[in-house]
């Protein structure tokens, strides 16, 4: 497997592992329990900060190289091409929900809360699982030595902020809370 499909499995098992977190928090919500809204306001950061702005743009270049070479499974590489454009703004409409219910400025019941956080995460492990499923087996078939050329020449290396060499700042507290 090209080391750039190994760097995004990686990506999706840290997501997955995220989201795990996330969803933990609808059955606190269910419960009556307190919600950690820092927490889960850290999380959708990282995905902005990362998925969004980095990992799926990687993966986009991949795709654009894969589908100029390969015409199997060109549909679902141009309903994930897609699901790519719409996904930063499903993260920045989660953001100002968790941002304005956690500081009052929008009242939501616990119920509907809960709703829109698993709403949340099926979408981003739907979207996970197509591209494991489906076009992740396609791509490691396919693509040559000759593609990933092509590839690695558009890609500029970023560290994960969370989970890579070096943890920002900003995402300390969530390593922590990870790691525990
Ligand atoms: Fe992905």
């Amino acid at each position: 497997m090209h080391k750039i499909m190994v760097e995004l499995h990686q990506d999706h098992i840290h997501l997955s592992r995220l989201l795990k977190m996330l969803d933990r928090h609808v059955k606190v919500l269910q419960n009556d329990g307190d919600p950690d809204f820092m927490m889960m306001i850290d999380i959708v950061e990282y995905i902005r900060n990362y998925s969004d702005f980095y990992h799926h743009p990687k993966e986009d270049h991949v795709y654009k190289v894969y589908k100029s070479s390969v015409n199997e499974g060109s549909h679902i590489v141009d309903g994930l091409l897609n699901e790519h454009q719409q996904i930063p703004k499903v993260t920045v409409a989660f953001q100002q929900l968790l941002d304005g219910a956690l500081n009052g400025s929008i009242i939501i019941s616990r119920a509907e809360l809960s709703e829109r956080i698993s709403n949340f995460i099926d979408i981003q492990m739907n979207h996970l699982n197509v591209e494991e499923e489906k076009l992740f087996p396609l791509i490691n078939k396919t693509m040559t030595s000759g593609d990933w050329v092509k590839v690695e020449a558009q890609i500029k290396d970023k560290d994960d902020p969370l989970f890579g060499n070096t943890v920002e700042k900003d995402f300390e507290d969530l390593l922590h809370m990870i790691e525990n």
